[in-house]
């Protein structure tokens, strides 16, 4: 049973560069630390521009109840996210959360297997820290589009990865390619009770169509533009394969791969 989804206050612990174009933020809000679960999101307010009422979701990679904050990475794509960045230690916003559903544990699962594409290495990462509280064994595929923007291998690896295989466009880290390249070579060689994923949509789309293939469990967590970012707005909806729409906020973001048309 998650948590209500409420309005926190939130102050900004650190905000410091993560790798290129992404940035890592801790933030504390002690009650909203407690109630995140991985797979879930905060809508947060970026002061600074009172034009601008919009809250930005985000999702966590870590959150640490008994310190009472949680880290967001994120990338500076435009106006909001670049004010972001802009904020320092001390200062305070606020965030609604937690929000959305949280990725589900495998039941019974030997081995799984996770894959983040860009900026979707974020849930990807809470993705990895839940297995491994959980005991279940997994891989990992991380894919960038250069080695400067990768970010999360380390704590992978840290979290007990048994293989952390990196794909970039360009070939300056790992194998040049696709996630789907790798992840297709590691369904081959072994069995998977179930594959996480998140990153761009094309990504998610083709990791799909291999755990298809492959007879694999899929799990995928969506992106869509949001407002109010708990089901009452109507703006976030993702179609499904059987014709119908779900919200991305609240029936998601997490989805089983087989419901979503592609
Ligand atoms: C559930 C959820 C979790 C997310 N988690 C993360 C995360 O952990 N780290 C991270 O870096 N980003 C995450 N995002 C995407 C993030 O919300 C957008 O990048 C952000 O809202 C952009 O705001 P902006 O004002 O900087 O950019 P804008 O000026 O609003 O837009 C810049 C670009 O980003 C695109 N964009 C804007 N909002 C979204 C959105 N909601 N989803 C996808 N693209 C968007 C626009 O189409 C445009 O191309 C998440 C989105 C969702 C829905
Ligand atoms: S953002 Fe309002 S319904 Fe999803």
């Amino acid at each position: 049973m998650t948590a209500a989804t409420t309005l926190h206050d939130v102050t900004v612990v650190s905000n410091e560069p993560a790798a290129e174009g992404l940035v890592r933020v801790v933030l504390s809000a002690p009650a909203l630390a407690a109630a995140l679960e991985p797979g879930q999101f905060v809508n947060l307010a970026v002061p600074g521009d009172a034009s601008q009422i919009l809250r930005i979701p985000l999702s966590f990679s870590r959150a640490d109840a008994a310190g009472g904050t949680f880290e967001i990475v994120y990338a500076v794509v435009g106006d909001g996210t670049r004010r972001l960045s802009r904020m320092r230690p001390g200062d305070a916003t606020t965030a609604v959360g937690p929000c959305g559903n949280p990725w589900p544990l495998p039941v019974g699962a030997a081995r799984a297997c996770v894959v983040a594409g860009g900026v979707g290495v974020t849930p990807i990462v809470a993705c990895a820290r839940m297995l491994a509280a959980s005991g279940t064994a997994f891989d990992a595929v991380v894919g960038a589009q250069t080695a400067a923007r990768l970010w999360g291998t380390a704590e992978l690896a840290a979290l007990g990865a048994g293989e952390v295989a990196v794909t970039t466009d360009d070939g300056t880290a790992g194998r040049r390619g696709f996630t789907t390249d790798a992840l297709a070579e590691l369904l081959a060689a072994r069995s998977y009770d179930v594959v996480y994923a998140c990153g761009p949509e094309v990504m998610m789309a083709g990791v799909a169509r291999l755990c298809r293939e492959a007879g694999t469990r899929c799990l995928v967590s969506m992106e869509r533009m949001m407002c109010c970012g708990f089901g009452a707005c109507g703006t976030c909806n993702v179609a499904m394969a059987d014709g119908t729409y779900k919200s991305c906020c609240k029936d998601g973001p997490v989805f089983d791969a087989e419901e979503v048309a592609w």
